[in-house]
Order: C-alpha cells, then structure tokens, then sequence
C-alpha cells in the first residue's frame, strides 16, 4: 500500500528519497512524487510526481542536480481520485507553503474541504489529503506564535485534533527547510535516526540501508526532526520518552540475488524460513514447543477453552489451517474469523477465549482494529506476526514472531507456510499442557525438525510444474479442491493463481463440489486436487473420479504413498508424506510453485500483480 520516506540531513535528499522509494516499490502503488526544500529559503518547494513507476519519477527528477538536503516522497495506491499526476502525492497548500504525503484516510476530507474553500482555499486534487494539508495553512495563518518552526508545529498539531480517520503523514514548510514533521494515527510511521540525519518511514524496508535505529511512533504522537535532533510529542504536546529499537534487517534479504522474482526467491527460501521460525523453541525434553513471549503462563493458558484466529486473505487460510490442527493436538475448540468481520460483527466470545491476530505485515488495517476491538473487551490476545515493531506486535498482549525475513513479493508463500508452521507448534505447546502424550509430543517435534529438509525435497518438483503450469497455463477457470486441512491449502491455491496470474479459481473442500461447483466442470475448467495418504483418502478417490466421469481434467498434488490407480489423473506431482502437523505444508509448496509458473507463462508481473499491495492499511 502506500509508502512514505522523509530525509533530513547533509546528504542530496533526491537520491535518498527514491532509493527508499524504489525500497517500497514491492507494497504496490500507481503512482510517486517527491517534494524538496531548498536549503537557501529562495525559492518554493519543489513537488515532481508521476504516474506509473518510481522510474518515471527518477528520469523526470535527474537524481544528483538538486542540492535540497531535505524533502518527503511518497508512493500512492490510489483510494480517494483516479491515477493521475495531480492526485499523486506530495499535495501542497493552496499558497505553496505547505506540502504533505499521506498514508491512511481522512473520512471526514469532505466536510473540511467545504469549511477550507469558504475560507479562500483552492483544491486542485481530488483527494483527502489535500483538505489536510490546507488546514495546516489555515492553522498556521491563525496562530499566534511567531518562532517558524513552533507555528509550523502547533499547526500541524491542532490540524490533526480535526481529523477523523486515519494518517501517517510527512510534512514540510517552506518556511522551516531545516524541520520535517511527521504524524501517525492508525498507519504506521517510523523515525529513522542517523548521524547528522533524520529518516521518516511507512516501512523498515525503506531506510534499513540508511540505518538501523528506528523509533516506531504510536498512535497520537508527532515527531519534530531536524538534522541533528529530534522530538517525540502527543498530539495533545506532551512529551514522550521515545525508545531507540535496533533492527535487525539484513538488506541482502530485500534483494534479489540470482532469482528473477522475489515470489521464486521467497518460495525457495522456505527451508531457511522455517529453519529460522523453528530455532530454540523446542523444550530440552524434546517432547513440546516453547515461546519466550507469550506472555500467558501455562496455568493461564490451560484456563482458555476457545481460541478465536483473526486475519484476512492469506493469513486467515492459515489460521483454518490451525484450527484443524489445534482441535485435533491440543483438542480445543477453534474458531476462525475475518478480520474485517470480526471488528464489526460483535460476536459473543465466552470469558475464557483468546483471540490470535495472524499477519505478515502487522500492519494490516482490519487485524488492527480486530485486536484492538478483542482487547477493548478485554480478552487475552496473541499476534503471530512477520514484522517485529510492527503495530500489532506492539498491541497484542503477547505473540510469536515468525523471523521468516522481509517478504516482499506481493503473494504471500514463505509468511503462510512460517504462520502454518508456528500455528502447528503452539498447537503442540498447547497439547503438551493437556493431554498429548510424551511420545505424541516428541514424534511432533521430530516432525517439525524434519520440515526444512522435506521442503528442500518438495522444492525438486518445481521442473515437473513448470511443465505443468505450461500445459494448463491457457485454461481461464480452476477449481482447487481438498479435504480436512488441505481445504484451506485448496484456498490458498485458488488465491494464489488467482492474484498472480488473473485466472478465476476457487477453492473447495472436495466433497461440497456435488453441492453446486460441479456445475462448471467441463474440458476448459481442470481441477487441483490435494490428496494426502490416510483415512479420507479413498473418499478423495471418489472425488476425483466424478469428475473424471464429467471429463474434467484433474491435477493432483498428492502423497508419496497414496494408492492412485494408473491413468485416473492427467498430471499429478508427488510430496513426501509426513506427519499430519507439517504435511499441509509440504502440500502448499506445489500450489505456489503452479501458480508462480503460471503466471509466468502467461505473461504477467509476479511481484506486482495489478490492483494489489502488500500492506492494506486502508479499510
Ligand atoms: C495474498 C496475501 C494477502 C495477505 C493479507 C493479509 O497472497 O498476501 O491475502 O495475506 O492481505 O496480510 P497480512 O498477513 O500482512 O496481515
């Protein structure tokens, strides 16, 4: 989603600023814009935005000729106005002394800008921000202190009591080009602190290559920076002791390397990302799980008798994920809701439930407002989360990090198969405070032990669907069917191709296809079928063969020792079978790896797949 970066500093600002533009590029966006200040106070600022891609912008800019040490840029996912160059940001005030990028959404834009332009002030955008950064003006006209930078303050300050909604703005004044100002409410804003030099961020990412000192502003506060000092505030101008975090970002990990995507890269590095999810938190019995931030002792823990997951899209899959896997090893009722229903829907939870936010990015908007609406009623909360500072981390009473390293293609793989991993290993955790046996307990861990080198081993397969993927990358319809914890690996495989290659798929557990999905099948619409060895696995034969018998081709993504009689499937790719904890990952990795090749194949660009972001941090 959009993407904010700040500087000031002693370096050229341009060249800073679309470094960490080009940084963010992978949240998705539609257009970029930067504002410079220049540092002699003798001319306006200046704003240069672009639709399309931060490239445009950096030949439009010619990095390296402007001598601004400070500036704001932003990338924008459209929300409020079309993509076009005049609704792309920095806006400015309608005099030029003001400009401001802006995350997030002022709800009540409208009414302002009524109040604004009957007040003199000209729009000339169509967004939300615009209205923001006029009554900044219109505060700082009617303020009384004089001392620039104080006014530009108690502007922005007084602004932000009136807005509803919510920012996480960078701000500059013409009149203040050694002050940059930033503000957050609900869209996260970090301050980067340099020698000399001061960072604004939405993400980590952007600045990780300038420094690794950050601040993660709450909601409510204001960060005052100018090169060498900076201030923490409320909005309500106390004071707050801000804490220096030290982030530990490997800026290698955000690159490349020898993968032409990063949602290969990500799918490839999935033995490494769970290696790095699983490490020390194995008990010396070796017969449980354990977690240094829970922050619920496992007498607290035996007294929970529900537990609800929140998320949305590839999360929420992973948290149907967990509910089969807690209820069947730990054997306590779970339910699984969307976020963005869970924050509205008011549901009657029981005293003893604990409500986990599953999210990659921890930023997500609706699993925000979820916590915060779980926690407001006061049940005990969990975050598994990708992103350490991030708001939810921050707000859940405890959690578990997946360490699974920065994601940046926009398809979630490596975070889901981590969050589906971590999901199995509290469901162990919290068998072993029941009543999973030692020896149940021990063959999990061993299990889980195992994972890396059995990803490895799926991870062969990828010639064999690549040739797959080509053989079916002209069909237009899927349908990816599973049962039991493969229905939501069914989901995620219909996701996926879904996002990435533009095919409409659909993900059903398999035995609801006689209620109405079989309906579509014919030759043009082949299905995915997840079948693992064991119980249900002769039901899923069953499955197969009435469609089969309705000349739909089938592939099938299958176990090692699953007894499929010759010539049943048209193309099938085999996974190693293991323990029922960690198979439904070993299943997802062929269902990345389909739709990956076949979004190749069918032309399209993997990593930024149209009308979508990394982060929604918008409702
Ligand atoms: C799909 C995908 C999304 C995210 C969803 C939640 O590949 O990535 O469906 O899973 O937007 O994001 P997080 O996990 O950051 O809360």
């Amino acid at each position: 989603m959009c993407g904010i970066v700040g500087y000031i500093g002693q370096r050229a600002a341009d060249s800073v600023l679309l470094d960490g533009l080009k940084r963010l590029e992978y949240r998705g966006y539609d257009s970029a814009g930067v504002a410079l200040l220049d540092p002699d106070y003798s001319s306006d600022i200046q704003i240069v935005r672009r639709t399309g891609r931060v490239a445009n912008l950096s030949d439009a800019l010619k990095p390296g000729t402007n001598k601004s040490r400070m500036g704001i840029s932003h990338t924008r996912w459209a929300t409020h106005g079309d993509v076009t160059e005049v609704n792309a940001h920095p806006h400015s005030s309608s005099d030029g002394r003001f400009a401001m990028v802006h995350n997030g959404v002022i709800e009540n834009h409208t009414s302002m800008r009524r109040f604004l332009e009957s007040k003199g002030f000209v729009f000339k955008s169509q967004t939300d921000t615009e209205a923001l950064v006029n009554l900044i003006a219109y505060h700082y006209d009617k303020e009384t202190v004089q001392e620039p930078e104080k006014r530009f303050y108690e502007a922005v300050r007084k602004s932000l009591f009136h807005v509803e909604g919510t920012y996480g703005i960078a701000v500059v004044c013409k009149d203040c080009p050694d002050t940059l100002i930033g503000a957050r409410r609900g869209s996260p804003l970090i301050v980067g602190v340099g020698k000399g030099e001061h960072l604004l961020a939405s993400d980590v990412n952007a600045i990780a290559s300038r420094t690794t000192n950050v601040i993660y502003l709450n909601d409510g506060e204001i960060a005052l920076l100018n090169k060498d000092n900076f201030a923490i505030s409320t909005t309500s101008d106390e004071g707050v002791e801000a804490v220096i975090h030290t982030v530990d970002w490997d800026t290698t990990d955000a690159e490349l390397g020898n993968f032409s995507h990063f949602m290969e890269k990500e799918i490839f590095e999935q033995p490494q990302a769970l290696q790095n999810g699983m490490r020390g938190r194995f008990a010396d019995d070796g017969s449980t799980a354990m977690f240094g931030g829970l922050n619920l002792s496992p007498s607290e823990l035996r007294l929970i008798d529900r537990i609800v997951f929140i998320g949305c899209g590839t999360a929420w899959h992973a948290g149907l994920v967990a509910e089969y896997l807690i209820e069947r090893f730990a054997r306590i009722p779970v339910e699984v809701e969307y976020a963005s229903e869970f924050r509205y829907r008011n549901a009657p939870l029981d005293k003893n439930t604990l409500v986990v936010a599953m999210s990659q990015s921890g930023e997500t908007i609706d699993t925000l407002a979820a916590l915060r609406e779980a926690k407001r009623k006061g049940y005990k909360t969990l975050a598994i989360n990708n992103s350490v500072g991030s708001s939810i981390a921050r707000e859940a009473d405890g959690g578990i990090y997946q360490h699974a390293g920065p994601e940046i293609g926009v398809a979630s793989t490596k975070a889901f198969t981590s969050q589906v991993m971590l999901a199995a290993m509290l469901a162990l955790y919290l068998g072993r405070i029941r009543d999973l046996s030692y020896s149940d307990g021990a063959a999990m861990v061993e299990a889980f032990k195992s994972l890396p080198d059995l990803v490895s081993r799926t991870l062969t397969c990828a010639e064999s669907i690549r040739k797959i993927a080509a053989k079916y990358s002209q069909y237009n319809d899927f349908l990816f069917l599973g049962r039991q914890e493969m229905f939501p690996i069914a989901l995620e495989g219909a996701l996926k191709l879904k996002e990435i290659s533009y095919i409409h798929a659909e993900g059903y557990p398999a035995a609801e296809m006689k209620h109405g999905p079989i309906a579509l099948i014919c030759e043009e619409c082949p299905s995915v079928f997840l079948a693992t060895n064991g119980e249900i696995f002769q039901k899923t034969l069953a499955n197969i063969q009435e469609i089969k018998a309705r000349k739909g081709k089938v592939i099938c993504i299958l176990t090692e020792n699953c007894d499929m009689p010759d010539d049943l499937v048209d193309d099938s790719v085999i996974v190693p079978e293991a323990h029922e904890a960690i198979q439904p990952i070993l299943m997802s990795i062929p269902v990345q790896l389909l739709s990956y090749y076949i979004a190749l194949e069918r032309g399209c660009d993997v990593d930024k797949p149209r009308n979508l972001a990394k982060s929604v941090t918008v409702e």
